[in-house]
């Protein structure tokens, strides 16, 4: 038996010019809930083509339960379970008839279909609105459906692309419930997602992905390690405030490195420095006269190590200076994952 569920080695994808998938690599181990972060374009969607072998790789090699995909597609596609991005619950049809279309998709035993279909409806809690069209119902209760559709042939790994994007928080929350639910069944999860506070709330490991590229992989608290043990210094400035002026104090009086995202600005602060930096600062922004709404240190979060990792600002700011970050704090990593 293989220890793996997944394993990627060096995939590339190609589409023309573009780069989507820039020579990943990554193991996931059997019973794991892996996460895949990373912002709209990063390549988390072709990845997973790839691994259910919609698409053909460039280059490099996917193994399934140790099954190369390339040689034994058919075999694989029995173990693997997808939920796409966009719900594709069919409208016109019963939460019953659409399970049943799948089990007959993917060659559930007839004589086994009704027992599946119940056991779905159970799970997503549908039961009662088995003969409701599903055209009717909620965005919560369509992502929930689609859950148990894409697990009606029992596969061993499942894969939710986005599960929660879209869905209000109290939605959201039950539908990690549902995912923990299956995997303590054993199931391999990989999921992808946008959203920080997901991959912390569910994944044991993630991998932070842009531009194609593995630019992170670990524990959360590994990840968070990136920031080593350093404190967040975040600041708001008032609606009309100079954000760069901000920016450049912070670089040439602090010699901090200043991220702006979301209007906000963060930099990491060595533990020990965090009272004279905020002391200092707010008398240096006094002096210029720079208004701001608030300003604080917090420990570092998920969100903060992404903003580290990708700059995620800085495709539209500037990237000279997160990517030498980037580079010094790959170096710290490497060797984990
Ligand atoms: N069939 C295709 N032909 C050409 N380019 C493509 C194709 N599929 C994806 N891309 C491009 O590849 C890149 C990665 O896309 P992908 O859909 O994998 O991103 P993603 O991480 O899933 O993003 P999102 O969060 O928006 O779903 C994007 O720049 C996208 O435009
Ligand atoms: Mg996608």
């Amino acid at each position: 038996m293989a220890e793996y569920a997944i394993e990627i080695e060096k995939l590339v994808k190609k589409f023309g010019d573009l780069t989507a998938v820039n020579e990943i690599s990554l193991k996931i181990k059997k019973g794991e809930i892996f996460g895949m972060l990373g912002p709209n374009g990063a390549g988390k969607t072709t990845t997973i083509n790839l691994v259910l072998g919609l698409i053909k790789p460039t280059s490099g090699k996917i193994l399934v339960n140790g099954l190369d995909i390339k040689k034994e597609g058919e075999a694989i596609k029995q173990q693997l379970g997808l939920m796409t991005q966009e719900t594709v619950v069919e409208g016109e049809l019963t939460a019953y008839q659409n399970l049943e279309i799948f089990a007959q998709l993917y060659h559930v035993p007839l004589d086994e279909q009704p027992k599946r279909i119940k056991e779905a409806l159970e799970e997503s809690e549908l039961t009662s609105f088995a003969n409701k069209k599903a055209g009717t119902f909620s965005g919560g209760m369509k992502r929930r459906l689609e859950l148990v559709k894409s697990m009606i042939q029992h596969p061993s790994i499942l894969i939710l692309d986005e599960p929660t994007t879209g869905l209000d928080i109290q939605n959201r929350q039950n539908m990690w419930k549902h995912i923990r639910e299956l995997n303590k069944l054993g199931v391999t999860i990989i999921l992808t997602t946008q959203y920080l506070e997901e991959a912390d709330a569910l994944c044991g490991r993630i991998a932070i992905i842009d531009h194609g590229k593995i630019k992170a992989m670990g524990t959360v608290s590994e990840l968070k390690r990136v920031i080593g043990s350093g404190r967040i210094l975040e600041i708001v400035p008032e609606a009309h405030t100079d954000v760069p002026a901000i920016v450049a104090i912070l670089k040439t009086a602090f010699k901090l490195r200043p991220e702006v995202k979301n209007d906000k600005v963060t930099a990491i602060v060595e533990v020990g420095n965090e009272e004279r930096v905020m002391s200092k600062l707010l008398a240096a922004l006094n002096r210029k006269k720079i208004k701001i709404a608030s300003l604080g240190m917090h420990m570092p979060t998920l969100d903060d190590v992404f903003i580290a990792l990708t700059g995620a600002s800085t495709r539209d700011t500037t990237h000279s200076d997160t990517s030498s970050r980037m580079d010094s704090m790959m170096r710290g990593m490497s060797g984990r994952g």
